[in-house]
């Protein structure tokens, strides 16, 4: 029996890593090394559900593999790997289709808002194509973390849904074919909420453009510069409050281990003394101490492995070993064969005898 306190989580593939990917997940998965086995998963096939290029897709998933290598996660103690190195998550995810309503499927937030279902019908009716992988994306989920038995999984509250359905998943295959998943519980964590700082009414985001977002491995004076133009004041903040620029340097600040300081600065700004270019200064500072040691480490790794790829796909291998034994016995467990093994099934291939080209 695996302990049921395996911890499980997954990063989309995004070529750069933010901080606010950092602060807002990757720093807790480092932190839970310390306490639990942990398994970690750049998730391409999620991917898969938005636009994407082809051609870009696998390096993506490799740069965001060193940015977790980077950032502090030790492959000696945990399985870090990329999810299509695993062809058992996408076979269970079909068995665990078989046991989730399309009913729950197509209630699911995420799934209204990607499909357009909140604007008032499927976003379909005006031309748009709404991929079924889409609908399937939380049942992928829930494979990612049941073929790992994961009894924990550290997320942000916007997947609380998913997990729920995880859980629903789960119960419902225990009790159908005897017991095998244990039934994942949510790790949330305090997140300190990263906004941008060229617009801080909006969460740090890729999308939003570069000017929105720092790097978690960006170059020092590029961070300097976001966060000496980070918009301050808007003017419309009301009394007893912090205006929402200052709100998130103080964020910032504290977020990269400098709460006295954000708490004496908040104090400051009521008091009217606090001024601006030191909380600016200090923050950037900060910023850049934390981050020039994330990128030195990613140099150093980079440097080191010469052979990224042969890497990803021994940390594919060890992830296959544990995924591949849950899933030998939920395939018994459901009534299936076990895949034949691809060399011997050329083997006994049956004669070519209609074979004409
Ligand atoms: N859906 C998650 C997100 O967007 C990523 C993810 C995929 C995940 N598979 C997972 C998270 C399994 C936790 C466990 O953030």
């Amino acid at each position: 029996m695996p302990s049921p306190s395996r911890v499980y989580s997954g990063i989309q593939p995004t070529a750069v890593m933010t901080i606010g990917n950092y602060f807002g997940a990757v720093r807790n998965w480092v932190q839970l090394q310390d306490e639990r086995e942990c398994v970690y998963c750049v998730v391409d096939l999620h991917a898969m559900t938005a636009p994407y290029e082809a051609t870009e897709l696998r390096q993506a998933a490799r740069e965001m593999f060193v940015s977790l290598l980077a950032a502090g996660i030790d492959p000696d103690r945990t399985t870090v790997y990329i999810q299509s190195t695993v062809p058992e998550q996408t076979e269970l995810c079909w068995m665990l289709a078989t046991l989730t309503s399309l009913g729950d499927l197509s209630r699911m937030t995420q799934f209204k808002e990607k499909s357009g279902l909140l604007k008032g019908g499927l976003g379909e009716d005006d031309g748009t194509f709404i991929s079924a992988g889409l609908l399937f994306y939380p049942v992928l989920q829930a494979a990612d973390i049941l073929a790992y038995r994961a009894g924990c999984v550290p997320v942000g509250q916007d997947q609380s849904q998913h997990l729920e359905l995880s859980r629903g998943i789960a119960r419902r295959f225990n009790s159908r074919f005897g017991y095998l998943f244990p039934e994942p519980e949510t790790l949330f964590t305090h997140v300190p909420k990263v906004m941008s700082t060229a617009d801080p009414t909006r969460k740090m985001s890729k999308s939003l453009g570069p000017r929105h977002y720092i790097g978690l491995f960006e170059e020092e004076d590029s961070i300097r510069r976001k966060i000496r133009s980070a918009v301050t004041d808007s003017g419309d903040t009301p009394p007893g409050e912090v205006s929402p620029g200052i709100e998130n340097l103080l964020t910032l600040l504290a977020a990269c281990g400098h709460d006295d300081d954000a708490a004496q600065m908040r104090e400051d700004y009521f008091a009217g003394t606090l001024r601006y270019v030191d909380l600016k200064g200090r923050t950037a500072d900060a910023l850049v101490a934390l981050t020039g040691e994330m990128r030195d480490r990613r140099a150093e790794i980079l440097r080191r492995e010469t052979d990224l790829d042969g890497r990803i796909m021994a940390m594919g291998e060890r992830a296959r070993t544990i995924a591949g034994e849950t899933l030998g016995r939920a395939r018994e467990m459901v009534g299936l064969f076990p895949p034949a093994p691809a060399s011997q099934a050329a083997r006994h291939a049956a004669p070519r005898t209609s074979f004409s080209v």
